[in-house]
């Protein structure tokens, strides 16, 4: 394992897929290169070696997960490179997402040993799974960053894995986050939103119909002024928690 130079990538608008990622790759070994595509998403195409080692991340988006996290994943070429794919999602389900993630990777010349299904808070609704990854979670990312670095070194075998191949169709939800009181029009939301819907010239205006509700602009906003908000979000909400109120736990497939 030790001559393998680990690479991260991750498209991880609110945050809980890096943690995620960062924590099997810590497993792993120091990384030699990180690909965070929400905030600096690589411009040309990037090959990594056969002796590489990727942990690639991608938060499930209605049991898929997100286009332009796809898109900007496919950026990144193997060479028959080990690949270890995580998908992330809020304690609901995660139905075809983690399957795609792996397709998408071995289309793109990487061959993917392990995967997880990590549960980690809702990014819509942050009162479900509220404070995860946890702990216990993070012990058992260790322990699958253990199994990976010898799984990285076996003869490659395809994973068997939970979801359906057509994928189901992608689908939105109806909430946005707005700008509060508070937002002084510094544009740094505008600046990370990976869907251009936020005019730079006018901040506390989202465009509706560009905006994934991913929640990147709620996460850096430096005045907490951004938030989904009103009645229906919130009845939405609490509904959702109690719907989605028992634990789910990380799936590992090796
Ligand atoms: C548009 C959207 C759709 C989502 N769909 C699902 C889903 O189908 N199942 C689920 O359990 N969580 C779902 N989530 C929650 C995210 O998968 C989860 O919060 C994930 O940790 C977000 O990753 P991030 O923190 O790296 O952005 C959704 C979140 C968003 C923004
Ligand atoms: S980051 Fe916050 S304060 Fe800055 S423009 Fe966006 S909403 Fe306003
Ligand atoms: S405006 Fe929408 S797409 Fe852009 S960062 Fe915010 S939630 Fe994500």
């Amino acid at each position: 394992m030790t001559e393998r130079t680990v690479h991260l990538a991750y498209f991880s608008p609110a945050g809980t897929t890096r943690r995620a990622v960062e924590r099997v790759g810590l497993g792993l070994g120091p990384a030699a290169a990180v690909y965070d595509l929400v905030e600096a998403p690589p411009q040309e195409e990037i090959v990594l070696s056969k002796d590489a080692l990727l942990v690639a991340g991608a938060p499930v988006y209605a049991g898929r997960i997100p286009a332009i996290g796809a898109e900007r994943l496919r950026r990144l070429r193997g060479d028959s490179t080990p690949a270890v794919a995580l998908a992330v999602y809020g304690n609901r389900a995660y139905e075809d997402a983690l399957l795609e993630l792996r397709d998408l990777l071995e289309e793109n010349g990487f061959q993917v040993i392990a995967a997880a299904a990590v549960v980690a808070q809702h990014s819509i609704f942050p009162n479900t799974a509220q404070g995860r990854p946890d702990g216990a979670d993070l012990e058992k990312l260790d322990a699958f960053a253990r199994s990976c670095a010898e799984r990285a070194e076996a003869p490659f075998r395809r994973l068997a894995l939970p979801g359906r191949s057509p994928y189901r169709k992608p689908m939105g939800v109806p909430f946005r986050p707005s700008a509060g009181e508070r937002c002084t029009a510094c544009g740094t939301c505008a600046r990370i939103c990976p869907a251009g819907a936020i005019s730079p010239a006018r901040p506390r205006e989202s465009g509706k119909d560009r905006c994934i509700a991913c929640a990147a602009c709620i996460r850096v906003c430096p005045q907490n002024a951004r938030a989904f908000r009103g009645p229906v979000y919130t009845a939405a909400r609490e509904g959702f928690a109690l719907k989605c109120r028992a634990r789910l736990e990380p799936e590992f497939f090796l």
